[in-house]
């Protein structure tokens, strides 16, 4: 075991102050070993799944004696379809770490075009962090992780995670977080049913809305995600978007296949959503 450390003591320190959204919370909070993240471009997968890494990097400062006398390390991987894919992650924990000047080993290097791999290394190689490509199954192979980032999971071939990577997870009891938009019923909507599955006890999923990603999706978070406002600025509740209005958006447009804008109101209040390009294509001939 390694010193145990509240993820949120480092998420909330002055140095880091970093305000996940309520989606990121909920998937931070859950304790299951297997975590999957179905959701929609720019929903902060990639902004999450760096943040996941820093408590680890942090935590494996100091490891116990025998793992220092045996040579082992706490290693982790960002394992995407390409290594471009797994860049987007990679970046968020490299510049976490710059910005708090822990100081990387020699051989860290940050592979900024996303051509080739990026390796960081910390704390004498104690703790690790390599981006992989799924195209080169070669590479897949190597020492026992404490955890993996299948980011884009659904672009990845079925075996990459069963024959390559889930039994590298198993000496330390590593964790996996598995992150992507949907691709049809392939193996990552199988890994999100098992999220569902009451029976499954290790594994965890979730299904959000890109909108609730509210550094994107509302006036008053672009303004925090730019550096204008200060990060603990309350969202007002006229800008966010609920579940409830999208539904009603939805059958809107079903009802009414011209609609080209909408807006919808709550009840007594103010208009909530106006959608401009909910422009329906005929599809097809
Ligand atoms: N908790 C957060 N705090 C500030 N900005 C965030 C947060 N989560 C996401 N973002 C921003 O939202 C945008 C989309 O996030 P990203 O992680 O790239 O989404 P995805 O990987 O789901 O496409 C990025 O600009 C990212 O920096
Ligand atoms: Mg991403």
């Amino acid at each position: 075991m390694t010193a145990a450390i509240d993820p949120w003591l480092i998420y909330d320190s002055p140095q880091v102050a970093w305000g996940p959204h309520p989606s990121q919370i909920e998937i931070l909070d859950s304790p299951a070993r297997h975590r999957v993240w179905c959701a929609g471009r720019r929903t902060g997968k990639s902004e999450f799944g760096g943040h996941v890494l820093l408590p680890e990097c942090l935590a494996s400062r100091v490891l116990p004696d025998d793992w220092a006398k045996k040579g082992k390390r706490r290693e982790f991987w960002i394992v995407g379809d390409e290594y471009v894919t797994a860049e987007k992650e990679f970046r968020v924990i490299w510049n976490l770490i710059k910005h708090l000047g822990i100081p990387m080993d020699k051989g860290s290097h940050y592979a900024i075009d996303g051509k080739s791999q990026s390796v960081i290394s910390c704390w004498g190689g104690n703790f690790k962090v390599v981006t992989q490509s799924a195209k080169y199954p070669d590479n897949l192979v190597g020492e026992a992780l404490c955890g993996v980032l299948m980011v884009e999971a659904a672009k990845s071939k079925q075996s990459t995670w069963q024959k390559y990577i889930r039994p590298m997870l198993n000496d330390y009891g590593g964790w996996s977080i598995h992150t992507s938009t949907p691709e049809g019923k392939n193996h990552f909507y199988d890994k999100f049913e098992m999220g569902q599955d009451p029976y499954q006890k290790e594994w965890a999923s979730w299904r959000m809305p890109a909108w609730r990603n509210h550094f994107v999706y509302t006036e008053t978070g672009r303004d925090i995600a730019a550096g204008r406002l200060p990060a603990d600025t309350p969202i007002p509740v006229a800008e966010m978007t609920v579940d409830a209005h999208v539904k009603v958006l939805l059958n809107e447009m079903e009802n009414s296949p011209s609609t080209s804008a909408a807006t919808v109101i709550r009840p007594g209040a103010v208009p909530l959503i106006v959608v401009q390009r909910a422009v329906r294509r005929p599809v097809g001939l």
